[in-house]
């Protein structure tokens, strides 16, 4: 499908070195947008943009907006806050790692917002795609720093839309579960449980994200299912908890099993020695 206002757009991708914002990238400029590729890894950056002729803007998605915007001739009308970091653990995971999941899956979103708005609010047009994840609207097992701020992010991208969109700017909250990219392969025995089995690849989210800006939509869920589960959790919360914590205590066995697992094998190979 070709989007008529994606044709000549000026977009700019977070993250896009790989994964899911590789493929955003991909998308928008087979759509015909002009399209700056930013990523930590300015090298992967680079490998992307040279796929598709785009401009790019290495380094923190945190205050990419100037430098994109130079490179894209001065203004952007599509700014896809895709970059993220999938924190696992509980309370016990170090201040550090909360630092970061909040400041790149929040904050780097507030942060490309405030930079973008004036100019979106002065033409009256601009729209600010979040890759947040089910995880923010349902949770994710075993990761509560990510499944927390992926929640912020909803709730950023939520703000956005309803304070912003009689004003011409758009937001939209992309709501994947699992997406076969590097992030998924370091979920573990968690991501094993439930993202692996129904996983999809990063080309059926950008599909999912260019049907939905076609469509005005706020909430783009290239998982259709999980608006029952989102539906299901608002509507009896009780229930949905104790159906969570059964994936957890069935998480739990997984976790068991994997720690016995090398000493079986270890055992398997003395005796397959012997
Ligand atoms: N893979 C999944 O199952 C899944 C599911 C739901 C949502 N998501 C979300 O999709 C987004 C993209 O993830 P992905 O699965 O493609 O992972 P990925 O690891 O393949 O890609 C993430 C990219 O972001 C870059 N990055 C990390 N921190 C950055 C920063 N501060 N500034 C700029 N770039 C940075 C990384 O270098 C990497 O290239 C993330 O926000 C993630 O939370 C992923």
């Amino acid at each position: 499908m070709v989007v008529e206002a994606l044709s000549g757009a000026r977009v700019v991708v977070t993250g896009a070195g790989g994964g899911i914002g590789a493929a955003l990238a991909r998308r928008f400029a087979a759509e015909g947008a002009r399209v700056a590729v930013n990523d930590l890894d300015a090298d992967a950056a680079r490998a992307t943009a040279a796929e598709i002729d785009a401009a790019v803007v290495p380094g923190d998605a945190s205050g990419v907006v100037p430098a994109a915007r130079t490179a894209l001739g001065g203004t952007i009308d599509v700014f896809c806050a895709n970059a993220g970091v999938g924190t696992g653990g509980g309370p016990e995971a170090d201040e550090d790692a909360w630092e970061l999941a909040w400041d790149v899956n929040v904050m780097s979103h507030v942060r490309a917002a405030r930079d973008l708005l004036p100019e979106w609010l002065e033409r009256g047009s601009g729209r600010f795609v979040s890759t947040v994840s089910a995880a923010g609207l349902l949770t994710m097992i075993g990761a509560a720093p990510y499944s927390v701020t992926k929640h912020g992010a909803l709730a950023f991208a939520e703000w956005l839309s309803l304070t912003y969109r009689h004003r011409g700017v758009r937001a939209h909250a992309v709501c994947p579960q699992g997406v076969r990219t590097a992030m998924l392969s370091t979920t573990g025995p968690a991501g094993d449980l439930v993202l692996a089995p129904t996983a999809i690849e990063p080309e059926d989210v950008a599909d999912a994200v260019i049907e939905g800006i076609a469509a005005e939509r706020f909430l783009i869920l290239p998982h259709p299912e999980v608006a029952g589960y989102y539906a299901a959790r608002a509507a009896e919360p009780e229930r949905w908890l104790g159906g969570m914590n059964k994936l957890q205590r069935q998480y739990e066995q997984q976790l068991a099993a994997a720690e016995e697992r090398p000493a079986d094998a270890a055992g398997a190979e003395r005796g397959g020695r012997a």
